[in-house]
């Protein structure tokens, strides 16, 4: 894996994608001996969470289902702090066993925001997968992530979902920022 630049930034390798596909497999594993038989409902959090959610999904050797919805709070390298609407759930998720997928949690205000709608239907079971997880920049102790992909330090990430103004999402490994690492 080489540099990678974008917006003027350099970029350097940080999770190859053997390690992140090995990852996702045992979490499919975990899931599939939890689950079995219980059709559980994959809600992925478009954009950034669509690579993950699929080789999850993927991963799950038990009957299952995936849903897209939308719901995004990051532009740029910051946080906004605003969270947006939950938009296009079709499903009726009343009674369902419930994995909501997410590319990563920060503040966890995206989640703690997800979570709440997702509950007030009334799922029979609400969990969360997110391939990353920053533990010290969370700020909604709510949020308390079921499957990890990786536990990370406070560092600006791109790559395998993860966009640095809707570019990287494509790159097949994970970067970080290089004045960061
Ligand atoms: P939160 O609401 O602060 O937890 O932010 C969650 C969202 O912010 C994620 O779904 C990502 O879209 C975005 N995000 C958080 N950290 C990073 C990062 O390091 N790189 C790219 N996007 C990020
Ligand atoms: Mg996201």
């Amino acid at each position: 894996m080489k540099q990678k630049c974008y917006k003027g930034l350099n970029f350097i390798p940080y999770i190859g994608s053997d390690r992140i596909q090995a990852r996702v497999r045992e979490l499919g594993g975990q899931i599939t001996a939890r689950y079995e038989g219980r059709n559980p409902l994959l809600i992925c959090v478009l954009n950034g969470a669509a690579p993950f959610a699929l080789d999850l999904f993927r991963a799950i050797d038990t009957d299952a289902e995936i849903s897209f919805v939308r719901l995004s709070s990051y532009e740029g390298m910051e946080s906004s702090g605003k969270v947006k609407q939950l938009l296009g759930l079709t499903e009726q998720i009343e009674g369902r066993d419930v994995i909501v997928v997410e590319d990563i949690i920060d503040t966890g205000r995206t989640m703690h925001k997800l979570l709440g709608d997702l509950g007030a239907m009334k799922p029979a079971s609400l969990a969360v997968a997110t391939l990353l997880f920053k533990p010290d920049a969370l700020q909604c102790p709510d949020v308390a992530p079921d499957y990890v992909g990786f536990e990370i330090p406070v560092r600006f990430i791109i790559g395998y979902g993860l966009d640095i103004d809707g570019m990287a999402r494509n790159l097949p490994d994970i970067y970080v920022l290089a004045d960061e690492a």
